[in-house]
């Protein structure tokens, strides 16, 4: 079984010494914990693909702790460098082009001459990155095609016999994944609705594309259709429950369980994974209440119709 740690100085070292070994460490970010190992080790990578069971053709972020690791990873033109100065630390991640100095396995990056990047805010996070001294990958720390984990103890129930190390650093506060923007081309496109706007994206550069959320073609793979899955059946959409059904609600009405009974936006992210977790522990069916689709309205409900299909 993995260590569970709260995240001292000392156990920050033996996180660092177990990835500098090949490890696999799970940590926090403010979006989801993240299954991290050293990006620059082929056979670490392997270790996390088969420790999540995910295709391997699937590339992944890699977690920075500044700017200038972040430029010697990827190369940053004037767009990717505004929404980088916007957003970083914080839950975006950018698409660029691999720099010559880039660091990163091919096979993280899945062959790809692109490089996902993401500078994350959690303080656990950023320390480790810091001490660590290079970039670590991180995706969710979830069997693939399961629920991102939101706190140590679902990343303990789901991979704690597959994984070296746990570092605890509570609940995570938006509660959905990062916001993936290919930066490449003249205007922004989104790969993936996450936990950072795309209405905040646009105030600092305009005309973002929404590519066709086209399961056949995914931009980014985050996009295959069932992705995010819970054993029980959903039901979206639902004014209200059937006889044996749980309710998700969302605003004030009664529910099983309610995102935010204010009817708040933020607070339903961040109950979203967490909240799925405990009704399908207990359910067979969970009906949904509707979720407006604005601002991270989007996220919400691109998750929960996946988790549907
Ligand atoms: O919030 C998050 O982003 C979390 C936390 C732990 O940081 N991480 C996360 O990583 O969600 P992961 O590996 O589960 O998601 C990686 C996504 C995938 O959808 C992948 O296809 C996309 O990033 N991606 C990675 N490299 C890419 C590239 N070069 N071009 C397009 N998409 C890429
Ligand atoms: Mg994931």
């Amino acid at each position: 079984m993995a260590a569970l740690l709260s995240p001292s100085d000392d156990a920050i070292m033996r996180a660092v010494e177990t990835l500098r070994a090949g490890g696999l460490v799970a940590i926090p970010t403010e979006t989801v914990y993240g299954l991290a190992a050293n990006a620059q080790d082929g056979k670490a990578v392997a270790r996390l693909y088969a420790a999540k069971g995910r295709p391997s053709f699937n590339p992944l972020i890699a977690h920075v702790p500044n700017l200038d690791a972040a430029q010697t990873e990827g190369l940053f033109n004037a767009q990717a460098l505004a929404l980088a100065d916007a957003f970083w630390p914080g839950p975006l991640t950018l698409v660029v082009d691999v720099a010559t100095s880039g660091s990163v396995s091919d096979l993280a990056r899945a062959g790809l001459n692109s490089i996902a990047l993401r500078m994350p805010k959690h303080p656990v996070a950023h320390r480790l990155l810091t001490a660590f001294g290079g970039p670590l990958v991180a995706p969710s720390a979830n069997p693939s095609g399961h629920i991102s984990p939101t706190t140590a103890q679902h990343v303990l129930a789901d991979m704690g016999d597959r994984i070296d190390l746990i570092l605890d650093g509570g609940a995570c506060t938006t509660g959905l994944e990062s916001t993936i923007i290919d930066a490449r081309g003249d205007r922004p496109a989104l790969l993936r609705p996450g936990s950072l706007d795309p209405t905040k994206i646009e105030r600092i550069w305009p005309g973002l594309i929404r590519p066709d959320l086209n399961p056949d073609a995914p931009h980014s793979p985050g996009q295959l259709l069932r992705h995010y899955a819970p054993d029980a059946k959903l039901r979206l959409n639902a004014s209200a429950p059937r006889p044996g059904e749980a309710y998700l609600g969302f605003g004030a009405g009664d529910a099983t369980l309610n995102l935010s009974p204010r009817g708040d936006l933020a607070e339903a992210a961040a109950n979203l994974f967490s909240m799925l977790r405990v009704l399908d522990a207990a359910h067979d069916i969970i009906a949904i209440a509707p979720i407006p689709n604005h601002g991270l309205g989007e996220a919400i409900n691109d998750r929960i119709s996946r988790a549907a299909k």
